[in-house]
């Protein structure tokens, strides 16, 4: 049997022996998405804006978020160490890839999956700064708020939600689930 197990309507899976629901589906996050993209394409109208997504949990929702976005823009990517196989953040940051483009004098948007500690973000905000670019900016699809320990300007967020672990679009556990659709959170959290 698989790590990971899809159980009746796939409104439950089964990943790494611990059962996840479904949280936010996947019709709200492809709205909530395409509205961000809109909005993006609206401040960025003549900007050609370079989007930088951070690997691996950020390659779901920047594709479609650049599907959703009507003006020129580029794409590059940078790998910061994960979490393995821990719920927790270590809370140290390494960077695993660097970025290609020459983005001095250009309109960065910085894409993350989740912004939990914040230090990722926090880090990436500094690192692109110091190419000199333009503009920086910060786009999460989700943010978990109460868990943030750091001062970062985030304007674009998909949704805020409380601190929880979740999987799914992206997201792994133990780089599991990331395939899903939908996204999930551990069962017994549902209600919290
Ligand atoms: P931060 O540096 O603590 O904000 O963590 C950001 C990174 O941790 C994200 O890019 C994710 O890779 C990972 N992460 C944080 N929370 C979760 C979660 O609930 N599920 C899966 N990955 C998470």
């Amino acid at each position: 049997m698989s790590e990971t197990e899809v159980v009746g309507d796939k409104q439950t899976i089964t990943c790494l022996g611990e059962q996840f629901r479904v949280y936010i589906d996947r019709d709200r996050i492809q709205e909530r998405v395409t509205e961000l993209g809109r909005q993006i394409s609206e401040d960025y109208a003549g900007k050609k804006p370079v989007l930088i997504g951070v690997l691996n949990g950020a390659f779901m929702f920047l594709a479609d978020l650049m599907r959703s976005i009507s003006i020129d823009c580029e794409v590059d990517f940078i790998k910061l160490s994960s979490y393995g196989a821990q719920k927790i953040t270590s809370g140290v940051v390494h960077e695993l890839k660097k970025i290609d483009a020459e983005i001095t004098g250009r309109h960065v948007i910085v894409v993350e999956d989740i912004v939990d500690t914040g230090l990722s973000m926090s880090y990436l905000m500094e690192k692109m700064s110091s190419h000199r670019p333009a503009s920086v900016t910060a786009a999460t699809l989700l943010h978990k708020h109460e868990a943030t320990k750091v001062d970062i300007n985030l304007k674009y967020v998909g949704f805020k939600i409380k601190n929880l672990f979740v999987i799914g679009y992206g997201l792994d556990y133990g780089q599991l689930a990331r395939n899903y659709p939908d996204i999930y959170i551990l069962d017994e959290e549902v209600d919290a």
